[in-house]
């Protein structure tokens, strides 16, 4: 198989091509991503050099850029993750969203049909997320037949790039297969999420923003498990096919954020309470939904996956990576992210 991945540079992309390089030495993974603000090839260090491993920097926006990976390196299938992918950004300015997401997609998708001529032996793997489902109340989950409601730019782009996905499967009988996931975390998480702009602002001693009341729930899930159900469903799932991908792990925010605090006092040798004192309330994003929970079942069932550590863990992990990589953070937090920052928190 040679396998193109979009977004490969980014965050949850850098990990499922860490995994398939090195799980997969008989396979070429060819690694496709623009370099936005968010892609890093930092992120791809380790395997960037692999014989298995081939980087492209191209647009998925661009029919001619697509279409000479997909010959050049004589692509059987493609898991396309990349994205615009951050909801503040998304409330800012839509449209880059619809581009990226929604014209990127389809035009991957295009490509792809052209140069494969053929449904038969190919895989089209769309990485998608929860949102598309929109905001829960207290009770209840997001399943796979869950109506699709989506509330911000972000994820009306997202859904958007599933029904044409969809679209493609039963117009064309082009060949997906399509996953839904909860929030991830864990190393090389860009900055500007909750988990590590936490992280960064209690290491600088800066006030720790939490939207609204701190309440909104979210189902956060291990980013290297998130890989291997990636690696699962491409691998077994049948074409058509969709599953939601959750850590049946529901914190709210601020509970979050106290858990980070304690972490991060333990290893700063602070005293206990220290750092949960820089927490600030700040205004509430825009149409900010308010829990979002993940029914694995059919994964866990069907495929036999299921979360690979505690959250526990995982946390104390991340918090290790971060202090240990600052070199990553600030390269990432250089150049355009300061001006961002303070836009999108001076008025908060
Ligand atoms: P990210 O922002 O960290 O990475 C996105 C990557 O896509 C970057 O490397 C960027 O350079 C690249 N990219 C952006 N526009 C591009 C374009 N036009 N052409 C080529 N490359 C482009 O995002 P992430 O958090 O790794 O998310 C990856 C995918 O997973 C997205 O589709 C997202 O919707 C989905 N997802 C994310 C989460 C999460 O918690 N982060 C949860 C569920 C689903
Ligand atoms: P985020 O990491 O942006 O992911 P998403 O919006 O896709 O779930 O935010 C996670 C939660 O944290 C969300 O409820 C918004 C909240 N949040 C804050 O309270 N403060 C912040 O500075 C950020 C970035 C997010």
């Amino acid at each position: 198989m040679n396998i193109l991945v979009t977004g490969a540079a980014g965050f949850i992309g850098s990990h499922l091509v860490r995994l398939l390089v090195n799980k997969y030495p008989n396979y070429t993974i060819v690694s496709f991503d623009a370099l936005t603000y968010a892609g890093n090839l930092a992120n791809l260090a380790d395997v960037k050099d692999a014989p298995n491993h081939r980087f492209v920097k191209g647009n998925i926006c661009s029919e001619e850029e697509v279409k000479n990976a997909l010959e050049a390196y004589q692509i059987t299938d493609i898991i396309h993750l990349a994205a615009e992918s951050h909801v503040d950004r998304s409330i800012e300015g839509p449209m880059e969203f619809v581009h990226t997401n929604v014209v990127g997609t389809v035009n991957l998708m295009n490509q792809a049909r052209a140069y494969w001529k053929t449904n038969e032996g190919h895989t089209f793997y769309h990485v998608s997320t929860d949102e598309v489902f929109g905001s829960l109340g207290e009770e209840g989950f997001f399943t796979e037949t869950t109506a699709y409601d989506p509330r911000s730019p972000y994820s009306a782009s997202k859904a958007a790039s599933d029904h044409f996905v969809s679209a493609y499967y039963h117009t064309y009988g082009f060949p997906i297969k399509r996953s839904n996931c909860s929030n991830n975390y864990g190393s090389h998480h860009h900055p500007e999420k909750l988990i590590p702009l936490m992280i960064n602002n209690i290491l600088t001693n800066k006030s720790l923003p939490v939207y609204g009341n701190g309440t909104n729930v979210r189902d956060w899930l291990w980013v290297e498990d998130h890989a291997r159900a990636i690696d699962v469903i491409f691998h077994q799932g049948a074409i058509g096919c969709n599953y939601n991908i959750g850590g049946w792990n529901e914190w709210t925010n601020i509970d979050l954020v106290h858990e980070l605090c304690s972490i991060m006092d333990e290893q700063l040798n602070r005293q206990a309470g220290e750092s949960a004192q820089l927490i600030t309330y700040v205004k509430d994003r825009a149409g900010h939904d308010m829990r979002y929970a993940i029914d694995a079942t059919k994964l866990h069932e069907e495929l036999g996956w299921k979360p690979s550590i505690t959250f526990e863990e995982g946390l104390r992990k991340t918090v290790q990576w971060y202090l240990e990589h600052q070199d990553w953070v600030n390269d990432v937090t250089s150049g355009s992210y300061q001006a961002y920052y303070n836009t999108m928190y001076k008025d908060r």
